[in-house]
Order: structure tokens, then sequence, then C-alpha cells
């Protein structure tokens, strides 16, 4: 059995170039990286490229990758279809300031996938969410908005609250305190943000009654991912859509995880579940940065009247447009869904199969494209139970399995695996006979 200790110094010898890298990159970005979500100890790899399910660091290694950038490379690395679409549009210019014909079609493909009668472009998730949330107060004329314990949904300041609250301080289960994210976060802003239990409709009811005719949507996404992968209780979606109608609210999906990805329409096509108003971004931007968010005409009408801000210089551009619409045309079409399901299915299997071999305390789930690796025994079904599983055995397994070649899921014990439109069964044989080592070597 090798300690962890040992396992790091496999890491570092394996890794010489990314150390490099990172004492430059330390010097200039905070962290040594871009986004705090790409940090974790000793140091991170410095990737040089990726192509298919691939990535190579800068040291020349190997990496089959499950992570495809927290889920946003659906389309799969440098796929040549969307290189093709991406370089073509590239000479033909990447910033207008006009409205051009690539954000036409993106906008109509985008509203028929999802149910939308109208949509914005934005860059990000976060805007997505920002734009999305400003627009129900807007509508509403109210200016409160209830989230769950636990769930992300951007770096914006409303919804920077409660995302991975400490255990000391949670409060009561169905009331949960409203947590705000580090430092920064104005009081007055934390005052508009009610957070409720996961799974729980008696705390979102209880909530909306003590707010009444405060709140102007729920937000949610509709499976947890904050948190691994977290499925609503059979009839929590349909409790919550019944539950915003009766309290005047609207009902936001916040799929930048699930929208392209869970299924063809996302969601709400799995759910069957219709939301007032959808924020998307990662799967449809097919590699490039791009988010939307979407609603009936009539919800989105406070923007066509400047009632409700929305605008930016880089929205809709040529490039992530293009993108887009070569990702949702002709990449991630109806067949993918079934097949990378599929898949992700066989790797929660295996790894449940491999768990139980090795006698860890662990338990596999897969959900569509999306799985994880839970470090306790049985799945948790919100925050409070997700908080207690072993945290360090994760970090074991996450060093153990990219000495080995595999990026198992994205970085962090909070996040998933994500099986693209290209990986293979070889793929998923390769990450089992790897998650076999480690499992051996872990028990
Ligand atoms: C559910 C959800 N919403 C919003 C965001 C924010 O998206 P972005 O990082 O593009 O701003 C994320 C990012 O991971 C997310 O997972």
């Amino acid at each position: 059995m090798t300690t962890h200790a040992q396992e790091w110094d496999r890491y570092r010898s394996q890794t010489r170039k990314s150390v490099e890298m990172y004492a430059r990159a330390e010097r200039v970005l905070p962290l040594g990286v871009s986004s705090n979500f790409r940090t974790y100890e000793p140091y991170p790899i410095y990737i040089q490229r990726a192509e298919g399910s691939k990535m190579w660091d800068v040291d020349g290694r190997e990496y089959t990758d499950f992570s495809m950038c927290f889920g946003a490379m659906m389309v799969g690395h440098a796929n040549p279809v969307m290189v093709k679409a991406i370089a073509e549009a590239a000479a033909e210019g990447t910033l207008y300031g006009m409205p051009h014909d690539r954000e036409v079609r993106a906008a109509e493909l985008i509203c028929e996938r999802f149910g939308l009668e109208q949509m914005r472009f934005t860059n990000s998730g976060s805007e997505s969410t920002m734009h999305a949330i400003r627009l129900a107060r807007t509508y509403t004329g109210r200016d409160k908005v209830m989230k769950f314990e636990g769930a992300y949904h951007g770096g914006h300041d409303t919804v920077l609250v409660s995302v991975k609250p400490p255990k000391a301080k949670l409060g009561p289960a169905r009331h949960p305190n409203p947590l705000p994210v580090g430092q920064g976060i104005p009081a007055l802003t934390l005052e508009n943000t009610v957070v409720a239990q996961w799974n729980d409709p008696l705390s979102v009811r209880d909530l909306l009654e003590k707010h009444e005719n405060k709140v102007a949507a729920v937000i949610l996404e509709p499976i947890l991912m904050n948190v691994g992968v977290m499925p609503p209780r059979d009839g929590f979606l349909q409790e919550l859509r019944a539950l915003c109608d009766e309290f005047g609210c609207l009902l936001i999906f916040d799929e930048v995880k699930t929208g392209a990805k869970l299924a063809w329409g996302g969601a709400q096509e799995h759910y069957g579940v219709k939301a007032d108003i959808v924020c998307l971004a990662k799967a449809i931007g097919g590699g490039l940065p791009l988010g939307a968010f979407g609603a009936r005409r009539e919800l989105m009408d406070p923007i066509a009247q400047f009632h409700s801000f929305h605008a930016g210089t880089y929205a809709s551009n040529p490039l992530a447009t293009t993108a887009c619409v070569t990702a949702l045309d002709r990449v991630l079409t109806r067949d993918v869904f079934p097949k990378a399901t599929a898949l992700g299915d066989a790797l929660a299997e295996g790894h449940n199969k491999i768990i139980k071999k090795h006698g860890l305390r662990a338990c596999a789930v897969n959900l569509g494209v999306n799985g994880t690796v839970f470090w306790r025994k049985t799945p948790p079904t919100n925050y409070r139970e997700w908080l207690d599983q072993d945290f360090a055995a994760f970090w074991r397994y996450w060093h153990m399995n990219l000495n080995r070649g595999v990026i198992p899921q994205a970085q962090c014990y909070d996040e998933q695996w994500t099986v693209s439109a290209v990986h293979t069964q070889k793929d998923v044989d390769h990450m089992l006979s790897v998650f076999d080592e480690v499992a051996r070597e872990m028990a």
C-alpha cells in the first residue's frame, strides 16, 4: 500500500515542468491560477493541449479526461467539426459590436431545444444567473431570491450565499442560516437571499410563507451538482413548480451544468417540469465562452422595454455563437445522449463493483452524463448529509488517479465526471482499470 505522502512524491517527480510553471504562475496569478476552482495541493498540473478525451500536460504526460472542463467540453476537446467551424468563423472577424446572422441562428436553436420563446446571450453561467435574477426581480417587483443550501450559481453577490457553509454555522435544517462566501458580500444583499433545504418541500413552503410577497424567484440546479450529483427526490421539482405558482414567484432552472448534457433538452426535458426562466452556459458554447438566459416572451419583455438592463460588448460574439450553432446542430445531436448516458451508467456500475470488491466506504452514482464517487456508504440527499464523508479519501483518490494518467472528475470533492460526446468504452475501461488499482491501494 502506498501512503498519500508517497503519492505526492510520485506526483512531484512526474510533474517537474508543472512545478516550474507553478512557480512562475504564482508570481503573477493568485494561487497560480485564473479561477479558484482550478487550485489544489500541492500544485496543479499545467496543460499544454487536449484532443478528444485526452489532455497532455507541460511534462508531456497523457491523461484520460473525465472532467472535460467541469462539463463544459461536452463536444470533446478539439473536435474536428468544431475546430473547422471556429477557424472559418475567425477568418470572418471575431467581434462586430453589431447584430449578425449567427446569433440569430444560435438563438433559434436554443429556443427550440429548451422550450423558450426568447433569450439573450451572455459570456458565462454567472452572467446568465445574474441577469435571470434581475429579470425576475423586475417582473415581480420583489427583491428576495430563494436558493438551496450547498448550491452554486456563479460568482455574483446574490448567489454567493451558503455555497459550502461550515457545519458549525448551518443553523436549523428547515431554515438554514444564509452564510456569505468569503467577505465582500454587502449585508443588504445577504438579507435578500433566502436559503432553503434541498429535497425538503416543507422548508421551501415555510420560508415562502415567512417571506410572503417578497420572494421574486426560486433558483435551483435541477440536479445539485456543487455536491457531486444530487438528484431531486421524486416529485420535488413538481412541488417546487406548484409552490412558485402558489406564492407568485418565478422558477429559475440554472441549467448551466444540465443544459445539453442531462438530455438533449436538459433537465426540463428529463424531468418534464417547465421552469419560468432557464439559465445556460458550458455545453452550449461548444468550448467557447457563451451563456444564455431565456423565458417566454412576456417574461423577457422588461428587457425589450428597457426596464431590466441587459447588454454586453462580448455578448453573442461571432466565434462563440458559431461554436454554439455547430455544437447544437452537428455535435450534440439526440443520438449522443443515450450513448453517453450508457457509458456514464457503466462507469458508476464498474466503480460500485470495485468499491465492493475492495471493501471501500464509498459509493458511485451516475445520472445522464455526470457521475461521482461519494466517500460515504450511501448517496447523500442534501448538503448536510453530503458533508458527512471522508474528504481525505477523495484527495488520495484524486492524486492516485492523476499519477496513473486519469483525471477522474473535475477537481475537488464537490464535482463530477462528464462523459462527453467523444468518450468511448475504451476510456471507460481505462478509468475502471485505474480505479481498480487505486481502490486496492486505498483499501
Ligand atoms: C450550476 C452553475 N451555475 C453557474 C455557474 C457559473 O458559471 P461560470 O463559471 O460560467 O460563470 C456554474 C459554474 O460552474 C455552475 O456550475
